[in-house]
């Protein structure tokens, strides 16, 4: 979370920086700040609230400085507040900085930086760093005037890279920082440990960012800091070196996306497009990973994922880490991976795995699902998990995949196999359309892996693939002919106060993920259960005032997911049923239908979700909230 911008060339800084934070507003939109170095002064202006509030503020002053750094905040340490919005500033007042992430042990460096004078002004973590390179800048200081040259009465020069690294080797936690200093008016120095850091070169001027949208209008030519690396930006280029302070040779890459993917394009929520980009990034990812050519009965498999044979060969199981939404696909994933390639598969919170990772097996292939290709818990359990294989065979240690449609984030360097979900960048903090892709690249390995082992008949697998290539049409369909019945009926719901969803078998992730969209940006309180759960207790919550949203498709639990139902009508609830109306003479016992394509049970999460995410959308916007940015959240979550 948090985002983090910066600029050194010839062109006025603030509006660049505050241009680049309005794109990485998904990282977090609790309060914003930039701070500029003009004649040899910085000028630190902070606003709490999003990002307009800080417009305001810099619509006041009239700054050309060249040289600038920026923030838009998540609030980790200390509330959302103007005094604990980034940049923080030493005593001085002549060192700013912007991080994101966490410093772990800011309480120590605190006790000590207090007992050597200074005064703190905020409750973040983040200020220690600006006080602690003004002590070792004050001690560099010291040395160089006690060691200056006797004859010459001069004095070594001072080096602000080597005083911010002193400091950055103090830090522990996940953090990138960018650094300027009054002293030192044509540096930034920004260092990354666990938390993204792009750099942009541009002609005569360099950027840098937490993500890449925000450089995308200036420069393509980006690169990105590997943990343990910092570098220093001047307006006569970018050096790069490790924490050990060697210099490192790196070079930039060219980005290969379009800035106008970052846009609304006429919707009035990025959210909105998003559901409606649906149909075209499953047909990107069918296009990338399905062979055209192969017809049923071709013996060889009709996928190519580009993946090496090695990495899924005599495999016993698979493990699973993502979170949130990540996770919910990965749950479909398991029931495709275990029902159709009979492999054994276990999904974890990534974040619960890191603290009890189960007994290392050999023959087990890890898989890391994110959308944003940069949340914490997943990399860290990743990592750890890499950490685990190190003295174990190449074969071993090969056996990890990432999933993502951001390739250029952190998983896509850490892993050594990626499937890009073909998702593009997604910026309302709601996923929806990755979430869809995450689960085509789930049936494109399922069927990878059953058509390997041979675990599925010839008939089956071409009756998939068959159905696969008719979702786009079937979700523009959906999208163009029901979208509106969906929006009619969201407007009963604006004021209701929690929500059932009720899903079996394949559809039961499909439940969960129904009730995170709607409680995460209408604040409506929701729960997703197994439909045969909720005998076990949550039936107790309903009555006339608890809608219930029954995901029925017809296959193996239609007549149970029914049975479910009725329970719940029952007991006073509106039934909501998320099935196809064709042929469904059981459709009656639904108040409301939404009503999705008759497409095969194994198919079903890709268009029952959908009316999900346009049901929360709609009871959102109706309740005037902002889709895009729901309060407390963030799209990118790189604390722990
Ligand atoms: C919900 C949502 C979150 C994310 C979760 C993991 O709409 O987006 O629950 O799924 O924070 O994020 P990634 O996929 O980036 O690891």
């Amino acid at each position: 979370m948090c985002g983090i911008v910066g600029y050194i060339g010839t062109q006025a800084a603030s509006e660049i920086l505050l241009a680049g934070l309005e794109k990485l507003e998904y990282r977090g939109y609790d309060s914003a700040g930039l701070a500029t170095i003009s004649e040899g002064e910085i000028t630190c202006i902070r606003a709490k609230g999003k990002l307009h509030s800080l417009r305001e503020k810099l619509a006041e002053i009239d700054s050309l400085a060249p040289i600038g750094i920026g923030h838009t905040r998540w609030a980790t340490h200390g509330k959302p507040e103007e005094y604990n919005a980034h940049p923080h500033m030493d005593n001085s007042g002549r060192i700013a900085v912007v991080q994101n992430g966490i410093v772990e042990n800011y309480r120590e460096l605190r006790k000590e930086l207090k007992a050597k004078g200074h005064k703190f002004v905020s409750d973040t973590d983040t200020e220690v760093i600006p006080h602690l390179i003004a002590e070792f800048l004050k001690e560099a200081r010291r040395e160089n005037e006690e060691g200056k040259d006797k004859k010459t009465d001069k004095v070594a020069d001072l080096s602000f890279l080597e005083t911010v690294l002193k400091a950055v080797n103090k830090l522990e936690g996940a953090f990138a920082i960018a650094v300027i200093c009054a002293d030192f008016p044509e540096e930034i120095i920004v260092a990354r440990q666990q938390a993204p850091l792009v750099i942009g070169f541009g002609a005569g001027e360099f950027f840098c960012a937490s993500d890449t949208p925000a450089l995308v209008s200036h420069t393509r030519t980006v690169l990105s800091l590997e943990n343990g690396e910092l570098a220093r930006l001047t307006p006569m280029g970018v050096e790069v070196y490790s924490f050990a302070g060697e210099r490192l040779k790196k070079s930039p890459r060219i980005l290969g996306w379009s800035p106008v993917l970052v846009e609304k394009q006429g919707f009035k929520h990025f959210m909105h497009k998003e559901i409606y980009e649906q149909p075209a990034v499953v047909r990107a990812c069918l296009e990338a990973y399905l062979d055209s050519d192969w017809q049923p009965g071709n013996p060889r498999s009709p996928i190519n994922l580009n993946l090496p044979k090695e990495l899924c060969a005599d495999v016993e199981q698979i493990s699973i880490l993502a979170c949130g939404t990540s996770w919910h696909a990965s749950l479909i994933g398991k029931y495709l991976l275990e029902q159709l390639a009979n492999i054994p598969t276990a999904v974890q919170y990534a974040s619960e795995y890191r603290y009890a990772p189960p007994p290392l097996t050999a023959n087990t292939l890890t898989i890391g699902v994110t959308q944003s290709g940069e949340t914490a818990d997943t990399l860290a359990a990743l990592g750890m998990e890499q950490q685990r294989r190190a003295g174990f065979t190449d074969k071993f240690r090969a056996r990890m995949l990432g999933i993502t449609n951001r390739t250029e984030s952190s998983i896509a360097h850490m892993m050594p196999q990626v499937i890009n979900t073909h998702a593009g960048i997604e910026v309302g903090v709601a996923a929806t359309k990755t979430f869809v892709t995450q689960l085509m690249a789930f049936y494109f390995l399922a069927l990878d892996l059953a058509h390997q082992r041979q675990t599925i008949s010839t008939d089956r697998l071409a009756e998939i693939i068959a159905g696969l290539r008719q979702l786009p049409a079937e979700i523009e369909k959906f999208l163009e002919i029901q979208e509106q019945y969906v929006e009619e009926l969201s407007h009963q719901f604006t004021d209701t106060q929690d929500f059932i969803f009720l899903g079996r078998g394949i559809n039961f992730p499909i439940a969960l993920e129904g009730a995170l969209k709607l409680k995460e940006i209408s604040y409506i309180h929701a729960e997703g259960y197994p439909a045969g759960e909720m005998k076990h207790g949550p039936i107790a919550l309903l009555d006339a005032k608890v809608p219930v949203v029954a995901i029925a498709m017809p296959g193996s639990v239609y007549e149970k997911v029914l049975s479910n139902a009725q329970e719940a009508k029952a007991r006073d609830a509106r039934l909501i049923g998320v099935t196809p109306k064709q042929g469904v003479a059981e459709a009656d016992i639904f108040d409301h239908i939404l009503p999705v394509p008759l497409v095969d049970e194994l198919l079903s999460p890709i268009v029952t979700v959908i009316p999900l995410q346009l049901l929360a959308y709609h009871i959102a916007a109706r309740r005037g909230l902002d889709v895009d940015q729901p309060r407390n959240l963030a799209k990118s979550v790189t604390v722990e």
